[in-house]
């Protein structure tokens, strides 16, 4: 038997949503995890400092008395957000980050931003103190093929942010494609990325796989083979640029198998067994550290976790469990199609 011992975890983009399902997913993450940033994206979403601070208390309630864990708060940039209040939300403490939401990218991002131009004073304020942008990135014109739109953003959109304001710290979220691994790794040193796990574990054949997968649709879309071996290389290579940001995106499954289906994966229970797995197929696992407790830690300034936690491999693969019970509903929970052997212990 094989086992590991490694700086117990963050995961730098969760969403944990609201009410019944935000009590049943928090445990999830709060598990493995030491911090993660959580996302605004409620309805109605996160917008000023007191809203953050009135959901991290209903965040707080629901974790498990066993679990330390700190919820990092993020605020919804809008092309009305106001500045001042911005680094007020900062400088308190009460807010970590911001989300750009290109409108219309993704999951309850209605309110985001059309024209980024319009939020390039924010921008500005923002680089000045430090603040970090997280940044959903893909364009949202429907002529642009949606596998292309990750690219698009980066060559029309991202660009532009990076030369204006070189200052400026940019997470640009759940990587997809070899083009984004490329423009971050040569990019300035305040540009990172954060990678998911279901985007190193699958490419766009999972989601029609004998029939459509409504379980594997996310967003950005799962792109080729290509891209995802570009993606496995850097989360392997230790560049301190690329960390862990699961982006376990739950939806009820009614939500998800439906004519109109939710793009999201619920990934958080198992990732880091994933992860680990992962990691060993590619001979790499003394650099999962880096990836998953320590470069993310060292972008935003905040220190490195105290806890460990021990990685275990077992001789048979981990059957797991595949659903999430919520009153009389289901989450299903992210489960590769390769066998993982590796179990984690707290
Ligand atoms: O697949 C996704 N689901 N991508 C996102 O960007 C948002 C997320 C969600 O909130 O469901
Ligand atoms: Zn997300």
């Amino acid at each position: 038997m094989k086992e590991i011992e490694i700086i117990k975890p963050d995961d730098w983009h969760v969403h944990f949503r609201d009410n019944e399902i935000l009590k049943a997913v928090v445990p999830e993450t709060t598990r493995h995890f030491v911090r993660s940033i959580v996302m605004p994206n409620l309805i109605p979403p996160i917008l000023n400092a007191r809203q953050a601070i009135e959901y991290k208390k209903r965040i707080k309630k629901a974790i498990p008395a066993k679990d330390s864990f700190e919820p990092l708060m993020t605020i919804y940039l809008t092309e009305k957000t106001n500045k001042n209040e911005l680094k007020d939300a900062y400088n308190s403490g009460a807010v970590f980050a911001v989300k750009l939401y290109p409108a219309g990218a993704t999951t309850n991002s209605e309110s985001g931003v059309k024209d980024i131009k319009k939020v390039m004073p924010v921008l500005e304020a923002m680089a000045k103190i430090g603040m970090p942008i997280l940044i959903h990135g893909e364009v949202t014109d429907k002529e642009i093929d949606i596998f292309d739109r990750e690219k698009v953003f980066i060559d029309q959109k991202l660009d532009f942010i990076c030369k204006e304001l070189p200052e400026l710290k940019v997470t640009l979220e759940h990587i997809t494609t070899k083009e984004a691994t490329e423009y971050v790794k040569e990019g300035n040193k305040n540009l990172v990325a954060s990678i998911t796990p279901h985007h190193l574990a699958l490419n766009r054949n999972a989601i029609f796989v004998g029939g459509i997968r409504p379980h594997n649709y996310c967003l950005p879309i799962l792109k080729r083979e290509t891209h995802r071996q570009a993606l496995i290389k850097v989360a392997m290579s230790s560049n301190p640029k690329f960390f862990l940001g699961s982006d376990t995106a739950p939806h009820l499954k009614k939500y998800k198998e439906s004519d109109c289906g939710c793009a999201g994966v619920f990934n958080t229970t198992y990732c880091m067994q994933i992860l680990a797995q992962i990691f060993e197929n590619h001979n790499c696992l003394s650099n999962l550290e880096n990836f998953t407790s320590i470069n993310g830690a060292n972008h935003y300034k905040v220190n490195i976790n105290k806890q460990k936690i021990k990685i275990i491999r077992k001789n048979k693969p981990i059957k797991f469990e595949d659903k999430l019970k919520i009153n009389d509903e289901e989450i299903l929970i992210f489960t590769p199609d390769f066998p993982v052997y590796w179990e984690v212990i707290t």
